[in-house]
């Protein structure tokens, strides 16, 4: 059966500061998908998850990827999300709503969304990733080392299924005219890979092919905010669907690199540099707007009907990854906002520092040479 997963997420109002959006806020755009998308006969399924301050919606369907009903579908759950936000005095209600009227996709509005239409195997596990106060560059770093890398994809030596390797299609996000992707080969083209992912806020992984079978193993969400809106809004916070097994990684493959927990752009007001710290199904935020956070479920869907998730960083293994990201993230914050501890230069011009930078310009003096 040839299935389509997707996800849409938002940022759309929450307690605190950009903490956590309320239960009700969440009750909220559950009951919306549920009375619209899953009695209406338009999902077959559907989660909704939260991370951070966002929102996830996961859905099932067999309408193919960017089907106009269902990001409708989703951005109407967001704009009733925004009216309890409203009604409760939230922080940031309706920040990822860019645009006041719907115009057919997600894409360019502000929500993210990550989709994929596969035909289904007889066990058919994937894995979704949902992220808070950082970029979709955030998993450059993981998506690379996870397939690409015998030091945590294992299966590269000791699984036949995936000699032939993996393609992997990577989007420019600087070029805002129209989606700009090129597609590289591993292992024969790694390393030019590598000079791409070396720049996350650049370019991104949009996707990842089997070699072998052509099935795609994942997706991620690459919308930019501030490309859109043109300002700092707000971080995007991106989602990921990952499928397991057989001819892609393990789910512990995947999961892995996680480990590393690498240094991403994000944190707080969305300038800073900070360790990834894989955090379990729900984390609110905290320390700093932060940290960036990572979340997984795992999930198994069969004729669209999904499985509970589990929550694959509810494992003490990940205690042990959690210190050690507080302690990375904590050497760069003692520095402040000093050299590389903040964001660089480019993140930064979305922020109120290119008006003070204006501002001073005007009041240096070139000294005449003598
Ligand atoms: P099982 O033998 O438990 O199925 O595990 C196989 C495997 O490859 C795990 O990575
Ligand atoms: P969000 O993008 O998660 O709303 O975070 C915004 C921010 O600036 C936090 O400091
Ligand atoms: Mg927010
Ligand atoms: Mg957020």
């Amino acid at each position: 059966m040839k299935i389509t997963l997707s996800a849409i997420k938002a940022d759309v109002g929450s307690v605190g500061g950009h903490n956590k959006p309320s239960q009700r806020l969440t009750q909220a755009i559950k009951d919306h998908v549920e009375n619209e998308g899953k009695k209406k006969g338009l999902l077959i399924d559907y989660k909704v998850f939260t991370a951070g301050d966002d929102n996830f919606i996961i859905m099932s369907h067999t309408k193919g990827v960017d089907y106009p009903d269902i990001h409708k579908l989703a951005w109407d759950a967001f704009v009733k999300g925004t009216q309890v936000a409203k009604e409760q005095g939230l922080y940031g209600a309706g920040q990822d709503l860019l645009k006041t009227a719907f115009s057919g996709n997600v894409r360019g509005m502000g929500p993210s969304s990550a989709e994929m239409e596969f035909e289904e195997r007889p066990s058919e596990p994937f894995i979704v990733f949902m992220c808070d106060k950082t970029d979709p560059g955030v998993f450059n770093y993981p998506l690379y080392r996870g397939f690409a890398d015998p030091f945590h994809n294992a299966g590269l030596i000791l699984a036949p299924e995936m000699d032939a390797g993996f393609e992997y299609t990577v989007m420019d996000v600087n070029y805002t005219e129209a989606d700009k992707v090129i597609t590289l080969k591993v292992p024969e083209e790694q390393y030019q890979l590598g000079v791409l992912l070396r720049d996350p806020e650049h370019y991104v992984i949009e996707s990842i092919h089997s070699r072998a079978t052509k099935d795609q193993a994942a997706v991620v969400s690459t919308s930019r905010l501030h490309n859109i809106a043109g300002k700092y809004t707000g971080k995007d916070d991106p989602v990921a669907i990952v499928r397991s097994q057989k001819m892609f990684p393990s789910t512990g493959e995947i999961l892995s690199p996680y480990a590393t927990a690498h240094y991403v752009v994000g944190d707080n007001r969305g300038s800073h540099n900070i360790a990834l710290m894989p955090c379990k199904l729900g984390s609110i935020i905290s320390y700093f707007d932060g940290p960036a956070i990572v979340t997984a479920a795992g999930i198994c869907i069969h004729n669209g009907i999904m499985t509970e998730a589990i929550d694959l960083f509810d494992q003490p293994f990940w205690d042990y990854v959690r210190n050690k990201a507080a302690e990375k993230s904590y050497g760069l914050r003692e520095q402040g906002f000093f050299g590389s501890a903040m964001a660089p230069m480019e993140e930064l011009e979305y922020t109120g520092v290119m008006e003070t930078l204006a501002k001073l310009d005007k009041k240096f003096t070139v000294r005449e040479k003598k």
